[in-house]
């Protein structure tokens, strides 16, 4: 098969993407946006003892932020928070098999959803909900 810029596990998670939806009642739900391309991306956790026992995407994207979306729910999927919190958008690029150079940013993007999505957990523990 012709070999595009994407390897085949970035092609296989842009055209299966895992996780794909939305928690209801979520632990935690990060969102963020690079104003550059307009991109947004959304992920749940539902976390239980300090463990991510579920986590599910909504990416208006493109390709390569709907594969690092879904690549990103299966890698923190049964991991703790501190685990998750280590997952850097390299971790998940590499999990991908690469990403073109221009396209990096889009992993950024899923590493920053997941920062926001267990910030917004920590809070919701401080405020006691
Ligand atoms: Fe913006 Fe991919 S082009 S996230």
């Amino acid at each position: 098969m012709a070999q595009g810029p994407y390897s085949e596990k970035v092609m296989d998670h842009f055209m299966h993407p895992r996780n794909m939806g939305e928690i209801e009642d979520p632990s935690g739900v990060g969102e963020v946006g690079n104003p550059a391309c307009g991109d947004v991306m959304r992920l749940y956790l539902k976390i239980e003892n300090d463990t991510i026992i579920d986590a599910k995407f909504k990416t208006f994207g493109c390709g390569a932020a709907i594969a690092s979306s879904s690549m990103t729910t299966e890698l923190i999927k049964g991991k703790s928070i501190d685990e998750a919190l280590a997952i850097s958008n390299e971790a998940v690029a590499e999990a991908l098999g690469g990403l073109p150079p221009a396209k990096q940013h889009c992993s950024v993007l899923a590493e920053e959803a997941l920062q926001a999505a267990l910030e917004d957990y920590k809070k919701k523990q401080q405020e006691g909900k």
